[in-house]
């Protein structure tokens, strides 16, 4: 089986929690489009749902496929919100912001009551660090900020390259926020808690890609078929 289908798969199981008047927070990525699109088959079937995209390009999908969309300002909370990662460990922490949507992706995630994450097996880890960590940062002050995200890593007892993401045209990376992003290439973290502290009280710092203590359970699809695992 493909690796497209096993990501259909994911989705299409996690459709089935969906209820008529839900609030739905909408992932973004490959595995968080096919359910939006999946989404879509349902509204146009008569389901009842409003959604809060996490990224401009799930703003286009969903808009593609009559999905209709809110804000955070017009609602307080949401229901539930179903998004990709990039690795998910037993306790169900994340690394997520491969596609650079981290930054509404956890803003959105906070605001859920439940978050599911989906996503082919590949995606599951015994510890979290191999995928490189995103860190979505201001521009100004770059070479600083750099430092200290090296430097918070060296305290939580990581290291490793820290590499300023670039586009496929060779430009800096440009998030929807209008952010960088620096991609830490630390292989193992031994403590995601600690270090996600450590992060996020570096000024540069806008958001970083460990969610820790926010997926509420996770959807995932392989060879063997589906397994559905609830956070410990
Ligand atoms: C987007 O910024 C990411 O957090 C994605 O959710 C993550 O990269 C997973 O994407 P795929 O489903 O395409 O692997």
């Amino acid at each position: 089986m493909s690796m497209d289908e096993l990501k259909r798969q994911a989705a299409a199981r996690a459709l089935q929690e969906v209820r008529d008047g839900m609030r739905l927070g909408l992932g973004t990525g490959s595995t968080a489009k096919y359910f939006v699109e999946l989404l879509g088959d349902k509204v146009r079937a008569g389901l009842n749902v409003v959604g809060v995209p996490t990224s401009e390009a799930t703003r286009a999908d969903a808009l593609r496929c009559g999905v209709p969309l809110t804000t955070l300002d017009e609602i307080d909370r949401l229901d539930l919100t179903v998004d990709g990662a990039d690795e998910v460990d037993g306790a169900l922490d994340l690394i997520k912001g491969g596609g650079g949507a981290l930054l509404r992706e956890k803003i959105v995630a906070a605001a859920s009551d439940r978050m599911i994450v989906i996503a082919d097996e590949s995606k599951w880890v015994a510890t979290l660090g191999r995928f490189p960590l995103p860190v979505e940062v201001i521009p100004f002050g770059l070479a600083a900020t750099r430092r200290a995200i090296a430097q918070a890593c060296a305290e939580s007892g990581v290291s490793g390259e820290m590499v300023l993401r670039k586009a496929k045209d060779g430009h800096v990376f440009v998030t929807d926020g209008g952010h960088w992003i620096v991609d830490a290439h630390l292989t193992r973290i031994q403590d995601a808690r600690r270090l996600a502290g450590l992060l996020s009280t570096i000024p540069g710092v806008v958001e970083h890609g460990l969610f820790v203590g926010l997926a509420t359970q996770a959807i995932l699809a392989g060879a063997q078929g589906i397994r559905v695992i609830d956070r410990p």
